[in-house]
C-alpha cells in the first residue's frame, strides 16, 4: 500500500493537514460531525490546550537503542499503547467506514473499539479483525432487551471486552450539527447493528416493513438511556464474561465508583469534548483520577491525542493505554491507507519521542518525567 501524499506530491504528515484534506473533501455537514464539540466548543480546545500545560522531562545518557512500545492490557500483549475509538457512521467519511478503520488497526495489531452506531455490524467487523483484541462499545439502549442482545451477539463474534459509554445519557448540544441540520443516522449510516439485530427487529419492526426514516425514529427512541444508575453495571455483569469498561469518567469520584462496582477498567474522556461543554480536560482529570485508583484497574484515557509527545504525558500521568479517535476519521477521508498512515505517522513520532525522553520501554515511564509547566521537578 503507498502512503498517501497530497496534491502537490509531498507526504501528508502533519495531522492539521490530514484534517484540512477531510475539510477540503467531506460535504460540510460530515466534516462539522466529526470536527466540533459541544456549545462553545470550550472543552474541544481545553483537551488539546491540556497538553501544553504540562513539561516532559527528559534524561539523557541512558541507552535507548531498543525503543520497546509493547504494552500488556486485559491479560494481551499489545504492541503498543495505542487503541482506535469507537466512533459511530463511518460510512459518512468513507463508503467502506469502519471496515477500512479495523482492517487498517489489524494490520498494525492495535485494538478496534466498534460502535453501537457503527455503519455495518459488529460481526462483520469483527470478521475483519482476526488475533487482533477487539471490544464493543455499548450505548445502552432503552431496551434491556436490545442491551442483552447486542452484548451477547458481541461475545459470540469473538469480541475481547465491552466498552460501556456513560457520559451519554443523552446527546450533547451540538450546535454546528443542529445548524447544519445534520444528524448522520438519517443518512442511513450507524443503523447496521439494530438491522441485524433479532430482537430489535422482532420487536420494533416485526413485518420488515419500516421505511427508512421510520426506521431511523424507532432506533431514536430507544438508543439512549437517561435512567441508567450505577447499580445497572451489576445487570450487565450477568449478561456476559466480558471485561467491562466503563468510557467517560472525568470526576475523581466516580473512578473509584467504577473501582467498588467491579469494573474492569475505565476509559478517562469527555468524549472528545462533544457531551458536556465545559468539562475539564481529559488530561487535567487523569492525575486526580490516577492518584487514587492507579494499579486497581487499568486506566485507558481519550480526548485530544494527535501526536507522540501526548501519549506519552498521558502515560506519566497515569494512563495504562491511550485512545485516539479524530486523528484516524481524518485519515479515513482517504480510506484504509489513510487510516494506516495516520497511525503509522503517530507511532513512529512515539518512538522518536520516547527514546528522546531517554527511556527505552514504554512501561518504565512514571511520573519523574512529567511537571505541571513551571512547578519544579
Ligand atoms: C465519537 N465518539 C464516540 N464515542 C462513543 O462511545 N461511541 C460513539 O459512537 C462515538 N462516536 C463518535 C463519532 C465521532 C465523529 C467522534 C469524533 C467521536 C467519541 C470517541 O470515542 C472518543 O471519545 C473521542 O473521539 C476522543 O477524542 P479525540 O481523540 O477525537 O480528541
Amino acid at each position: 500500500m503507498t502512503a498517501p501524499v497530497s496534491a502537490d506530491d509531498r507526504p501528508i504528515i502533519r495531522i492539521e493537514d490530514w484534517e484540512a484534506l477531510a475539510e477540503q473533501t467531506l460535504p460540510k455537514g460530515a466534516f462539522d460531525y466529526v470536527h466540533s464539540g459541544a456549545g462553545a466548543e470550550e472543552t474541544l480546545r481545553k483537551n488539546e490546550r491540556a497538553f501544553q500545560q504540562w513539561d516532559l522531562l527528559p534524561k539523557i545518557l541512558t541507552n535507548v537503542e531498543n525503543v520497546n512500545l509493547g504494552i500488556n492490557l486485559l491479560n494481551r500483549q499489545l504492541p503498543t499503547p495505542l487503541l482506535l475509538a469507537p466512533v459511530g457512521f463511518q460510512t459518512v467519511v468513507h463508503p467502506e467506514g469502519e471496515l477500512a478503520s479495523a482492517r487498517s488497526a489489524a494490520g498494525l495489531g492495535i485494538p478496534y473499539i466498534t460502535s453501537t452506531v457503527s455503519s455495518f455490524s459488529l460481526e462483520d467487523i469483527s470478521a475483519v479483525m482476526e488475533n487482533v483484541p477487539r471490544y464493543f462499545q455499548l450505548y445502552w439502549p432503552n431496551d434491556e432487551e436490545v442491551a442483552a442482545s447486542f452484548v451477547t451477539r458481541a461475545e459470540a463474534a469473538g469480541y475481547d471486552a465491552i466498552v460501556l459509554t456513560v457520559d451519554t445519557a443523552l446527546l450533547g448540544w451540538r450546535e454546528k450539527d443542529l445548524q447544519n441540520r445534520y444528524f448522520p443516522m438519517q443518512t442511513g449510516a450507524g443503523t447496521a447493528n439494530f438491522v441485524t439485530d433479532p430482537v430489535f427487529q422482532q420487536k420494533y419492526n416485526p413485518s420488515g416493513l419500516l421505511t427508512q426514516e421510520e426506521l431511523t425514529a424507532e432506533i431514536k427512541k430507544i438508543l439512549l438511556n437517561q435512567s441508567l444508575t450505577w447499580e445497572k453495571i451489576a445487570w450487565l455483569r450477568q449478561q456476559t464474561s466480558l471485561p467491562i469498561l466503563l468510557k467517560g469518567i472525568i470526576h475523581t469520584e466516580d473512578g473509584k465508583k467504577a473501582v467498588a462496582y467491579g469494573a474492569d477498567g475505565i476509559i478517562v474522556s469527555n468524549h472528545g469534548g462533544r457531551q458536556l461543554d465545559g468539562v475539564r480536560s481529559s488530561l487535567n482529570a487523569l492525575p486526580f483520577i490516577s492518584k487514587e485508583i492507579q494499579g486497581e484497574i487499568p486506566i485507558l484515557f481519550d480526548s485530544g491525542i494527535r501526536r507522540g509527545p501526548d501519549i506519552l504525558k498521558a502515560i506519566a500521568l497515569g494512563a495504562d493505554a491511550v485512545i485516539i479517535g479524530r486523528p484516524y476519521v481524518y485519515g479515513l477521508t482517504l480510506g484504509q491507507a489513510g487510516v494506516t498512515a495516520v497511525l503509522t505517522n503517530l507511532l513512529h513520532d512515539l518512538e522518536t519521542s520516547l527514546a528522546l525522553t531517554g527511556t527505552a520501554s514504554l512501561s518504565d515511564i512514571d511520573g519523574s518525567l512529567i511537571a505541571r509547566t513551571g512547578n519544579s521537578q
